[in-house]
């Protein structure tokens, strides 16, 4: 297939493109997210979700992002429009909402210069770590220390808290630094900031696992609670977790596979990214609740036990209370700490400048405008968008955005937009094609199965039950208000930003560009519309409606829920019968009408809207039938063993595997030549 060969720069070695994924990929999210919503969602039995998720949509969506970036070798925007003219908007979207993202994810940043200024004033004065203390005490100490003294204390610029001022300032000074050459020198600074913090986590994790006690915060971390598999918010946090912690649907991950040698590997890559992602959270995990088990274990002989649950109160509250004091328990606590927020730096640094650079290159590929202009306004920008996260509400205020940004209509919503857009209305095996061409391993068939049916109706499963969800609050007038009716302006200037993240992006797309004119597009297959194909897609189209007709008829309140599993039955035909079609046209066999891709589209609507009335009905049943606390003892129990076993084996092998492919495919001079399956 004809390449599109273009003079873009790209990154020195494979190695250097690997880390910089793996260092957007690991960030933040991997060391409160993970932990924090594992712990409340079940424990262990968070894993299976998760695990599903990050290897049925979390991986196999990198290599769709992937392989459009480096086909098209264009950041997101421009990708997109190359897949189908129509498809711009999407790549916008997602950038945009990366541009979200950048404006608070450096506070974050922000806060952890200033706790590692802390610890190493700690450590020249010789002096106790300002959060310091002990017992009951001590953790209300330091939730004061996080909450008063630094979020809300100390002097003031006008509204903003000037101590934080300076440090994003520096995040963004730093940011700028490592980014201003372009992704050459990316691709070498990540050598130290993807390794630096592992070995510090490991450290961290060693240093957990010999307190006594460590094994009480393991319980609290792995020990499962079934039951919450039952809750569809178990399942939408998992997936949304998955895509927020592997940079999914921002365009990072196209816009950096955008600068890759044309022959490398995308398939492997993108397996070796995921594992190590998922390692990654789960050991961050274990270093987490290890300490914290060791710190509950301290405070009780002193004979103030702690709560541990109270103490792990979502994420901030564990990096900045929960952990800080756990660690303020050890000897050379100052120390410990400094690695400790050193480490949240390092880990977050390289995801926080990925999603910038994804928004640069989104701008630069589209206006033809220099870098060098472009990256100091936004950084101005950046930091002048951050001053809303500084004020007295600024973390609650974070917070809020970031829900939205994770919520019904972010990320996990944009993915299956792309699904949709790419399995439906582009073409979808050029793209396998593409990456099987050059992979370390090739993808068969089943792959855009994947991407064109499965992890549509997941997704849409998820985000009708969302939308159903906020329908129903919507209904009993608590969505975006209190429990008292009152608006809440937080969450209203957070639901405006998402609505003019979507009117934004599809404005951008319609803005016309001189690049646009000489730009190739994803080759056409000039095949005939034969009139079976015209005449097959017209019946698959017709059987979409009539399933989504059964649907509404159920819904408006004939219910009989035999004709459910009929709307389900017709929709799966329909889904069926389009798919069909479409591989045929991969196959340059015949071209589906326009009917074949629309059909696909609304049985996939039909069908997650079945799916979520059975999950729905069946949840309630669950729900209502058992709530086993979770059992906490201070040994683990055999199924946490059970679990960490089989995540360890997981994470060992699926990473040995993926190596051992690549120095077979290095040492083989002829890339082995596989049929296709
Ligand atoms: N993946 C990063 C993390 O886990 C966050 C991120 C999101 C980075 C989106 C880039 C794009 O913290």
């Amino acid at each position: 297939m004809e390449l599109l060969e273009e003079q873009r720069e790209t990154w020195g070695t494979r190695g250097g493109f690997v880390l910089a994924a793996v260092g957007s990929a690991v960030g933040l999210g991997n060391l409160w997210g993970f932990p924090y919503k594992l712990y409340s969602y079940g424990g262990g039995a968070f894993l299976i979700p998760y695990i599903v998720a990050m290897f049925c949509i979390g991986i196999p969506l990198l290599i769709l992002e992937f392989s459009l970036g480096h086909f098209t070798q264009r950041a997101a925007p421009d990708a997109f429009r190359r897949a189908n003219k129509r498809l711009e908007f999407i790549g916008w979207w997602g950038i945009i909402l990366g541009f979200v993202i950048i404006t608070y994810y450096p506070i974050i940043l922000a806060y952890c210069f200033s706790y590692m200024g802390d610890s190493i004033a700690a450590i020249f004065s010789g002096q106790p770590l300002p959060w310091a203390g002990e017992g009951v005490e001590g953790v209300q100490n330091a939730s004061n220390y996080f909450f008063k003294d630094y979020l809300t204390g100390g002097t003031y610029i006008g509204p903003f808290r000037s101590e934080i001022l300076y440090m994003l300032i520096l995040a963004w000074v730093l940011m700028y630094f490592c980014i201003f050459r372009g992704v050459k020198l990316v691709g070498k600074i990540v050598w130290l900031t993807v390794p630096l913090p592992w070995i510090m986590l490991v450290i961290l994790a060693v240093r957990g696992l010999t307190l006594d006690g460590c094994m009480k915060g393991l319980a609290f971390y792995l020990d499962p609670d079934w039951t919450q598999l039952a809750k569809p918010t178990t399942w939408r946090f998992a997936f949304g977790q998955v895509f927020f912690s592997l940079s999914l649907a921002f365009g990072v991950m196209l816009t950096y596979a955008s600068f890759l040698h044309r022959k490398s590997d995308i398939n492997n890559n993108a397996a070796i990214i995921g594992i190590a992602d998922f390692a990654t959270s789960f050991i961050g995990g274990i270093a987490i609740f290890a300490t914290i088990g060791g710190m509950a274990y301290v405070t009780s002989q002193a004979g103030q036990p702690v709560p541990v649950n109270e103490v792990i109160n979502g994420g901030p509250g564990l990096a900045f209370v929960a952990f800080p004091y756990a660690l303020a328990q050890l000897p050379a606590a100052a120390w410990w700490s400094l690695i400790f927020f050193f480490m949240l730096v390092t880990l977050g640094i390289d995801s926080a400048f990925s999603i910038t650079e994804s928004v640069l290159a989104g701008i630069v590929d589209k206006t033809g405008w220099r870098r060098s202009i472009v990256l100091p306004t936004m950084s101005i920008v950046g930091i002048g968008t951050g001053l809303m996260y500084i004020t007295i509400d600024g973390l609650s205020f974070l917070g809020t955005v970031d829900g939205f940004v994770n919520g019904t209509w972010g990320i996990a919503f944009i993915g299956l937009i792309e699904c949709v857009a790419l399995g439906w209305f582009s073409r979808l095996d050029v793209l396998r094609q593409h990456a099987n061409e050059r992979s370390d391993w090739r993808l068969g068939r089943w792959w855009n199965l994947l991407i064109r049916v499965l992890i549509p109706v997941v997704l849409g499963t998820l985000f009708f039950w969302s939308l159903y969800d906020n329908i129903q609050e919507f209904n009993a007038g608590k969505f975006l208000r209190d429990t008292e009716g009152k608006w809440l302006i937080d969450d209203c200037v957070g639901m405006g930003i998402m609505a003019a993240a979507c009117i934004l992006a599809v404005s951008m797309s319609f803005i016309r560009s001189p690049h646009n004119k000489a730009e190739k597009q994803l080759p056409r297959q000039e095949l005939i519309k034969t009139s079976s194909a015209r005449a097959t897609g017209i019946v698959g189209f017709a059987i979409a409606v009539l399933a989504l007709l059964v649907f509404i008829y159920i819904r408006t309140g004939r219910q009989n829920q035999a004709l459910l599993f009929v709307s389900m039955g017709v929709g799966v035909a329909s889904l069926v019968l389009c798919h069909i079609l479409m591989e045929r046209f991969d196959n340059g066999v015949s071209r589906p009408s326009h009917f074949a891709r629309w059909g696909g589209l609304l049985s996939i609507i039909s069908i997650s809207l079945c799916v979520l009335v059975i999950l729905t009905e069946l949840s309630k049943k669950v729900a209502g039938t058992h709530k086993a606390p979770i059992e906490h003892a201070d040994h683990l129990s055999g199924t946490s063993y059970t679990i960490l076993g089989v995540v360890f084996v997981l994470i060992v092998f699926g990473l040995g595997w993926c190596f051992w492919r690549a120095i077979m495919a290095a040492s083989a001079n002829e890339p082995e030549q596989q049929p296709e399956s």
